[in-house]
């Protein structure tokens, strides 16, 4: 172990490779702490693509336009325009290093999601985007000897003194003891939280442990409520909720329900190609009203041949559980998918705690506002992981503290346990198997006061058992601030629907909410941040 770590990134996607790199090339060391191995990550998973205004026919203005327009009135406006117009840049960036998107006679090719006004998202190796650039990116981190990665390393908290984050303490796997890790600047970038949900297209990484440290650590989390359940993941009996890219229905696949007819016309203009939140709830709509389990995505109007270049990854998991897209409709219901909330940033990632930055699915930028635009979180992750990066490094080199070496001797968690690690892990796995349903069922796509209630009563009791440990009370912590903010949020809006105020209600509700330790859930303004804005100060105001 490196006696001196300046920089410690938390997480491997997309955001934080990218963070790490910034980092790296200002001279500083880092260390990635990750939870799993280094290419494991929400970002590998990514099918769909990267939404970026690089075609002839499109321009900065309409992919502006169009998320904002997917946000239902919560977007930040600076932040938009931060994401589109640097995207650009850091897409073209990404692609001189190396990552290979999805060309034809040389030219890149776009294709079409959900409310995008353009065929405007690249793609790599047809579905696998997310692989390709984690490949990139791993690629470029791994050869710059100022980069460390700690593999199997899950972090357990932030280290905070005198109102700064120092450092982590992390789980070393080698002796299974917590060890400290400080540093001059802590960069999260650890991923959603889909796995809150007993159905989500997520990987078991996504837990929201990151959030969960970050409001223990002081930090505000914003917009906690706005979960986005994808339409169409795999519903197969056993198998994982295996995300159908929204891509299939881009390039021409329709939705059909138990009786074989197609029902999206009717619930919107653009039919599949509506915003998800609607896509999503019209699923939900036509199994009550058919009184079936299943929706189905049908493709089969499309040359086979097509599908099996374009969709290579989907064609051979949908072929492994039987299915053939290019002959048969395959049966789809709504996922669990990425939570647009976060731990509440500027556009440098700054968040309200000082010494932590945060990028990526873990971070609040207010992009997304209440809906994120299909594929505009590998772009999110990209921009604002070197922005991120950047300003933690700046902040830290003008720091008059720096950071002290790793303690890399002291296993000083050891010991703790007041329980065999057999009877932790089975309370872990019981814990997590209650909180997964009871989100699904009563925090889930439709919500109201009394399912929100109902939920919240349950998981309080969870968070007061005494046998919790980390991961778990991380696990209950996060379930707990969707639920409250759920709850607090008396009106519909974008991913978050309420039977009891099923329309949006501006006058009351375009606000963010903010979760925090000292004041719980309060509202706060849709404005405009500005690099080094006074994000800290509104939160002490707040106080
Ligand atoms: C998809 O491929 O449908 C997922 C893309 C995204 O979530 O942005």
């Amino acid at each position: 172990m490196q006696r001196e770590t300046d920089f410690v990134v938390v997480g491997s996607g997309i955001a934080g490779l990218r963070a790490a790199l910034e980092i790296a090339a200002g001279g500083a060391c880092v260390v990635v702490l990750t939870k799993e191995r280094a290419a494991e990550s929400n970002t590998e998973y990514a099918q769909g693509g990267v939404a970026v205004a690089l075609s002839e026919d499109d321009e900065t203005s309409l992919h502006e336009d169009d998320t904002r327009g997917a946000g239902a009135g919560l977007c930040d406006e600076r932040a938009v325009r931060v994401l589109v117009e640097d995207g650009r840049r850091y897409m073209r960036e990404l692609i001189e290093w190396g990552a290979e998107f999805d060309r034809e006679g040389g030219r890149l090719l776009f294709t079409q999601e959900a409310a995008h006004s353009r065929r405007r998202i690249l793609h790599a190796g047809g579905d696998a985007t997310g692989h390709e650039i984690v490949r990139a990116l791993l690629a470029r981190a791994r050869a710059d000897e100022r980069i460390r990665f700690l593999a199997h390393a899950a972090t357990e908290e932030l280290i905070v003194e005198d109102g700064r984050c120092r450092g982590v303490r992390y789980l070393d796997p080698l002796v299974r003891a917590s060890r400290s890790l400080r540093a001059r600047a802590v960069v999260l970038a650890s991923g959603g939280a889909g796995q809150l949900y007993l159905h989500t297209t997520n990987p078991q990484v996504a837990t929201g442990d990151g959030m969960a440290m970050a409001y223990a650590a002081g930090a505000e989390l914003a917009d906690m409520e706005f979960v986005q359940f994808h339409p169409t993941a795999l519903n197969v009996e056993g198998a994982p909720r295996f995300l159908l890219s929204e891509a299939m229905r881009g390039e021409g696949g329709v939705l059909r329900n138990a009786e074989g007819k197609r029902f999206m016309p009717r619930y919107h203009e653009r039919a599949e190609l509506a915003p998800r939140d609607i896509v999503s709830r019209a699923i939900v709509a036509e199994l009550e009203r058919t009184a079936t389990r299943t929706a189905f995505i049908d493709m089969t109007a499309l040359d086979a041949r097509f599908l099996r270049r374009r969709f290579p990854k989907i064609y051979d998991t949908c072929l492994r559980h039987g299915l053939d897209i290019t002959r048969e409709p395959v049966p789809v219901s709504p996922a669990a998918h990425y939570i647009m909330g976060g731990v509440r940033t500027d556009l440098d990632g700054r968040t309200t705690l000082h010494g932590l930055y945060a990028a990526g699915e873990v971070a609040c930028t207010g992009v997304h506002g209440a809906n994120r635009l299909a594929s505009n979180s590998l772009l999110e992750g990209l921009v604002f992981g070197a922005r991120a990066g950047r300003a933690a490094a700046a902040a830290a080199h003008a720091a008059d503290a720096p950071g002290s070496p790793p303690d890399d001797t002291n296993g000083d968690g050891a010991g703790q346990a007041t329980m065999s690690d057999a009877n932790a892990g089975e309370i872990a796995l019981a814990v997590r198997k209650r909180v997964r349903r009871l989100m699904w069922e009563r925090v889930g796509i439709l919500r109201s006061r009394q399912s929100l209630t109902r939920a919240l009563g349950e998981l309080e009791q969870i968070e007061r058992a005494r046998s919790l440990r980390a991961p778990s009370r991380n696990f209950v912590t996060v379930a707990l601030l969707v639920a409250r903010a759920a709850l607090w949020r008396e009106e519909s809006r974008g991913a978050h629907f309420r039977y009891d105020f099923p329309a949006p209600d501006d006058a009351r509700w375009r606000v963010h909410s903010i979760n925090s330790r000292t004041s719980g859930v309060s509202a706060s303004e849709v404005i405009e941040f500005s690099a080094g804005s006074n994000l800290r100060e509104m939160a002490k105001a707040r106080r």
